[in-house]
């Protein structure tokens, strides 16, 4: 199985992640690592621990960053609650996380891994971007870093960008200068990646994880379900067990950190404009029949 490594601030769609990452058996979760963004860095600690706890996972986390590189952090407890997991109450537990900041329990495990492992990011890029620059020395074993963030076209945070760039665009416009073999999932195929309220209504029958995420999916956006749930961070983890179900664009891709209006816009070069070395490859379309049957089964896969 191809080993990874989560990075992550659970927030409601990155638990859904979090349950493919473990149960889905072409995967092998290493290590969780925790990024403030969706709430704060405690919160999304907790809630990485919570969710862990309640899968009886035994995958060692280490707590990242608390604040963007070099701005306030603004979160998105509007979408995914006070909590990050609005909806589910769940029990107490004695789990602790590693004594290791993020991005350097990131760098042990680069270093000593005797096989290339995946980086996959559903935050800001902020521990990424603080691994590449302490520890460039690790990129050597990073098999590929799959991200989701920004969009070829407009944002859902501000008119330009998308939330996980918007959050941390310094951050991430160090992660596309690296050379990392990137591919991006964003909005462009986030968007479509969408599940509807049919399909959620069967998740409590099934089992105790579909129950638990139907209660957070019911207080997602303010449990607005009407017009469907989009997956945004699962559609990360289901591009490295099913990526025949994404058609990529190689292009070269920039991230504004100055713009007035624009920070956190990922520059997309679709028609190579730029004349630059295409440095990502951009996930623009997604067969979205093939999404929604995979993720049945792998919740199906889920205790
Ligand atoms: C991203 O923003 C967060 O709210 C989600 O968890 C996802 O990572 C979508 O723009
Ligand atoms: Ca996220």
């Amino acid at each position: 199985a191809l080993p990874i490594i989560l990075d992550t601030d659970p927030g409601i769609d990155d638990a859904v992640a979090l349950a493919a990452a473990l149960f889905s058996p072409q995967l092998d979760l290493r290590l969780v690592t925790t990024v403030a963004g969706n709430v704060s860095l405690e919160k999304t600690t907790r809630n990485a621990l919570q969710l862990l706890h309640f899968w009886q996972s035994e995958v060692p986390v280490a707590q990242g960053a608390a604040t963007p590189l070099l701005r306030p952090l603004r979160d998105a407890a509007s979408v995914h609650g006070e909590s990050g997991l609005d909806g589910y109450d769940f029990i107490a537990h004695q789990r602790q996380v590693l004594t290791t900041p993020a991005f350097q329990a990131m760098r042990d495990l680069l270093m000593t891994s005797p096989e290339p492992v995946t980086l996959v990011a559903i935050g800001p890029l902020t521990n990424i971007a603080l691994l590449l620059t302490h520890y460039p020395e690790c990129a050597f074993n990073i098999r590929q870093l799959v991200l989701m963030g920004g969009s070829a076209g407009r944002g859902n945070f501000t008119p330009s960008a998308e939330f996980n760039m918007a959050i941390d665009p310094d951050a991430a416009a160090c992660v596309f200068r690296s050379g990392l073999d990137i591919v991006m999932c964003g909005l462009d195929v986030t968007h479509k990646a969408v599940l509807t309220p049919e399909f959620i209504c069967t998740l409590p029958a099934l089992n105790a994880s579909g129950r638990m995420l139907h209660a957070l999916f019911s207080h997602y956006r303010g449990g607005s379900m009407s017009t469907g749930l989009r997956m945004h961070d699962l559609c990360a983890i289901a591009y490295l067990v099913t990526p025949e179900l994404f058609t990529l664009q190689h292009c070269f891709v920039a991230v504004e950190t100055q713009g007035e209006y624009t920070a956190g816009a990922t520059v997309v070069d679709l028609d190579h404009r730029l004349g630059k070395p295409a440095n990502a490859r951009v996930a623009m379309d997604i067969n979205v029949e093939g999404f929604r049957e995979w993720v049945a089964q792998m919740v199906k896969d889920c205790p």
